[in-house]
């Protein structure tokens, strides 16, 4: 079970102090989620925040750019640590040239789709991208409720591009872990799931045992 936790719905003052027990959930990646309140109407933090985090942990950062004109933000980004860069293909009309923009800068690169959105919007720049990430909430706030319907998006990447990383994001918990790996995802964000809980490692293992029960 590959994990992303988000840092979004923790208490962002107390990080530094989060950061251990986040880092023994075991994730992939820490995923960061940047808001602009344009394309979203939050605004979350920025490159000066991940930096100050990339100075309490080496875990690998992912950032999930929930803004306009995200290419505005790569280099940024970048430099404060994040070796993954997700943007949402609905924020600019030049997904292929931004993600070879990724690649020529030695990132990986992520695009993401809101629920609204087909997932056509990926198969056109699939060969290219280093990850897929299906939004299974409306971007902009943690703690919504899974949307089910985006689940048939997720089958049919996964039926075209068998080796494509395809991550899920929102409403993830035990019940829904498994109806997204079942769909075919296999790198689960998690955010409020964790922030809420008062035994983190006790979460992890009931997240694991439903995505590994057959
Ligand atoms: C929402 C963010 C998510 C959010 C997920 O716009 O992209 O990463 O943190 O939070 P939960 O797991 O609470 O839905
Ligand atoms: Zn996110």
């Amino acid at each position: 079970m590959k994990l992303a936790p988000s840092i979004l719905s923790f208490d962002l003052t107390r990080l530094a102090e989060t950061i251990p027990a986040i880092l023994d959930l075991d994730p992939e990646v820490i995923h960061l989620d940047v808001m602009d309140g344009q394309f979203v109407p939050p605004i979350t933090f920025g490159d000066s925040y991940v930096a100050a985090l990339r100075k309490v942990t080496d875990a690998p950062f992912e950032v999930h750019l929930m803004t306009l004109s995200p290419e505005r933000q790569f280099d940024a980004f970048i430099a404060a640590g994040c070796s993954r860069v997700t943007f949402h293909a609905e924020a600019t009309a030049h997904a292929h040239r931004h993600i070879q923009a990724l690649k020529e800068r030695g990132v990986q690169a992520g695009l993401a789709i809101n629920p609204g959105t087909p997932a056509d919007f990926v198969e056109a720049v699939a060969a290219d991208l280093d990850l897929a990430l299906i939004m299974t909430v409306n971007p902009g706030w943690g703690g919504q409720k899974f949307l089910r319907e985006t689940l048939p998006k997720v089958r049919q990447l996964r039926d075209r591009f068998p080796d494509l990383r395809i991550e899920v994001d929102g409403g993830i918990d035990p019940t829904t872990i498994k109806e997204a790996r079942e769909a075919g995802a296999d790198l689960f964000v998690v955010g409020s799931y964790f922030a809420k809980s008062s035994d983190m490692g006790r979460s992890r293992q009931l997240l694991e045992d439903a995505w590994s029960f057959e």
